[in-house]
């Protein structure tokens, strides 16, 4: 960033299904501009600069992460991919947004925040989860104390898909599987809530591509506190999230990744509902907590923190373990 009053310049890397939606909360931040798009199909690139009114598009990516006028590239690859062009970025200077999961394990992941503090950038994985009211109010509600400790964490998130052994979420050269795709925001909300686990058991089904169909975990903690986590590739289920705590209970109504509403449920049943009232999608909360990053000069954030991704990809390489799941890393 060379001036503090400027509109900070996005470079979009791979305008697939997420890096629509980003863009269109994107247009809704006052200080922030989408610059630039960059597709490996130079035709795909014009339709999405077109349609998201970017300045410029470019049809292979390392033009975008040349180009000297862009502060800051959200990454919207294929999780394969997270971490080269992460890499790529971060030596050009460019700051990093850079989808969920940051990598396919955590020594990758050690290698890309490592980048950033050596090239001095700054890197967020976009666990945009964290930044969204909803989810600030419940760790901030827990902070408090008034519901006691949590004592357990449900979650679910399942979804459909036709399969397609070519699309990302299939296809294992891609990073395919349940686990790392949506099962990752059942595990952001156990560990953002009863932290790293001390034991963990796992079960996964698989498709004939070698990723995982479905997987159920439970993260067992001391004072017998656990975790019960579930992802499938298979079938919709709710999504919802639900902590219950020493002296009440919180309810993250579905989707509970996204913008939604809470109740609370205290010790003799009073239920209390809570809306935020969110009219985008979603995203600008951490594209605003992004700038303000950038603009401070930071390196790193402290919600979705080097620590919290490297814990985050280190807990799933845990579960890929015991489950039996591999990339070609
Ligand atoms: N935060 C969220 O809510 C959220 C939601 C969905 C997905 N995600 C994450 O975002 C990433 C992208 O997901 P998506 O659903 O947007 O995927 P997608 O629709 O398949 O888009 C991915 C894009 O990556 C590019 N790409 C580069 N190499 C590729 C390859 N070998 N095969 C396929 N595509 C390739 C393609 O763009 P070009 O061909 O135009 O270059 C493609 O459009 C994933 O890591 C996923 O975990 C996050």
């Amino acid at each position: 960033m060379s001036s503090k009053s400027k509109q900070i310049k996005w470079g979009i890397l791979a305008p697939g299904h997420i890096a629509s939606k980003f863009a269109t909360d994107l247009a809704t931040v006052k200080d922030a501009q989408l610059y630039a798009v960059a597709s490996r199909s130079l035709d795909k690139a014009l339709a999405f600069k077109e349609t998201h009114h970017a300045k410029v598009a470019y049809g292979n990516y390392m033009d975008l992460i040349n180009d000297p006028k862009v502060d800051a590239v959200y990454i919207a690859t294929p999780h394969a991919f997270h971490k080269i062009y992460t890499i790529d970025c971060l030596k050009q200077k460019k700051a990093v947004l850079c989808e969920k999961p940051m990598a396919l394990n955590s020594a990758d992941v050690a290698q890309m925040t490592q980048v950033a503090l050596q090239e001095d950038v700054l890197l967020m994985e976009a666990l945009w989860t964290c930044f969204l009211p909803h989810y600030r109010e419940v760790l901030s509600f827990l902070s408090t104390g008034e519901y006691g400790e949590v004592v357990s964490v449900e979650a679910d998130f399942g979804f459909a898909p036709i399969f397609d052994p070519s699309s990302r979420l299939f296809d294992r050269q891609l990073g395919g599987g349940s686990l790392l795709d949506i099962g990752i925001y059942p595990i952001i909300l156990a560990l953002s809530v009863l932290g790293v686990p001390d034991q963990i058991e796992a079960k996964a089904d698989f498709f004939e591509t070698a990723v995982d169909s479905s997987c159920r975990m439970k993260f067992h903690y001391k004072q017998g506190k656990s975790a019960e986590l579930y992802s499938t590739l298979l079938e919709k289920t709710p999504t919802q999230g639900i902590i219950e705590c020493e002296k009440g209970k919180i309810i993250i109504h579905p989707s509970f990744h996204k913008p939604t509403s809470l109740t609370f449920i205290d010790q003799k049943g009073k239920e209390t509902h809570k809306d935020f009232g969110v009219t985008t999608l979603g995203y600008n909360f951490e594209i605003s907590h992004f700038n303000e990053l950038l603009r401070r000069g930071k390196t790193e954030s402290p919600i979705a923190s080097f620590e919290f991704s490297k814990n985050l990809m280190e807990t799933m390489d845990k579960v890929k373990e015991i489950i039996g799941l591999s990339y070609f890393e």
